[in-house]
């Protein structure tokens, strides 16, 4: 069975990427034949007059992937862009794909209220942005998946690629293409410092990158039980907003049982808490800095790892869209 799944280039990626889509593309590259891609044109469609750094993004995703155990032995890794076989399928399925269809999307609906706020309220959406959905299809379809394993805000995405695969079957009177189902991700959602979503733009991340001392450094920063105000008050854990969910992602139940006592005995103090916990997020992610670390000063294995994945997936995609071409009667 085969899986495909993307992130957009959006540079280096934070715990929230790692404990809620990488660990779980990790597991199931080992089931599945997977292909993991990064989405640059997809970035393009918000961010077309701010490339600059298009490229060190990407190289940043990878090696984040890489750093997280995504096996490019075992996984096809590729960059969006560089199987163009994808834009031309994008062409195809935006000819049978109904205006209303992508005017509907909820997830684009939001993306153009975002770009609102941030540019005002005369801000255009484009042509590209619009066809987001279409060309996530093309993502999905090129390699006919099976399966797209997700988040939940993408799984409207997904609806529209299963509605653009069977129009295509039935326009086409074909049973080319598969209706990919998505795979919901089942690990925990992390919030940013704030006790809101992580999120670069929110800057209340902490990168898969970061630095030992960055990361204590922004633990301490968490917010905490807002009603505490003094060391020895008796703490509220489950009124921690911050802290006590992160203590409860990253330890054994016996030390979040400690943790959760010790809190309401007041023999915690907030501070030693926080201390105590980048420890142990730092020990967490020990491992995958050092791959971090060994991929940051490997820049041109991470390259040669990009263009390989890259080819491998575009001579796939070649045989297919002359599949494609030969259904549909082209040229
Ligand atoms: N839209 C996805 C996101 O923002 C990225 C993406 C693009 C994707 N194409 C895809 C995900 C195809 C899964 C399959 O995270
Ligand atoms: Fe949160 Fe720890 Fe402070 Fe309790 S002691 S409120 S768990 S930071």
């Amino acid at each position: 069975m085969k899986i495909v799944s993307g992130m957009r280039s959006t540079g280096k990626l934070h715990l929230g990427h790692y404990l809620g889509v990488i660990q779980n593309w990790e597991k199931l590259q080992r089931e599945y034949e997977s292909y993991f891609f990064v989405a640059d044109w997809h970035a393009l469609t918000t961010k077309y007059d701010k490339t600059e750094n298009l490229k060190n993004d990407v190289i940043d995703v990878v090696s984040d992937w890489l750093a997280c155990g995504i096996d490019p032995n075992i996984s096809t890794i590729y960059v969006q862009s560089l199987v163009p076989e994808i834009a031309e399928l994008n062409i195809y399925l935006s000819m049978v794909t109904p205006q209303n269809w992508v005017e509907r999307d909820p997830t684009l609906k939001d993306m153009a209220k975002i770009l609102r706020t941030k540019e005002g309220a005369n801000s255009q959406i484009s042509y590209g942005l619009m066809g987001y959905p279409v060309l996530m299809s093309a993502d999905i379809m090129m390699f006919n998946a099976e399966a797209v394993p997700v988040g939940i805000d993408q799984v409207a995405h997904i609806e529209i690629t299963r509605d653009i695969a069977r129009r295509f079957n039935n326009i086409y009177k074909t049973e080319y293409f598969n209706e990919p189902k998505p795979i919901l991700n089942e690990c925990s959602l992390i919030c940013g410092l704030d006790g809101n979503k992580m999120g670069k733009s929110f800057q209340n991340d902490i990168k898969i990158s970061d630095s030992e001392e960055v990361t204590a450094k922004k633990i301490m920063s968490a917010i905490t039980d807002r009603s505490r105000m003094r060391k020895d008050d008796l703490g509220h854990p489950d009124e921690c907003e911050v802290a006590f969910k992160y203590w409860k992602i990253f330890a054994d139940d016996e030390t979040v049982q400690n943790v959760r006592c010790e809190c309401e005995k007041g023999t915690r103090g907030c501070a030693d808490c926080k201390r105590m916990l980048g420890s142990l997020i730092n020990e967490k992610l020990a491992d995958v800095r050092e791959k971090r670390r060994y991929y940051e000063a490997h820049k041109d294995e991470v390259e040669k790892i990009i263009l390989e994945g890259s080819q491998k997936a575009r001579s796939q995609a070649q045989k297919t869209i002359r599949e494609i071409r030969n259904i549909i009667g082209m040229y």
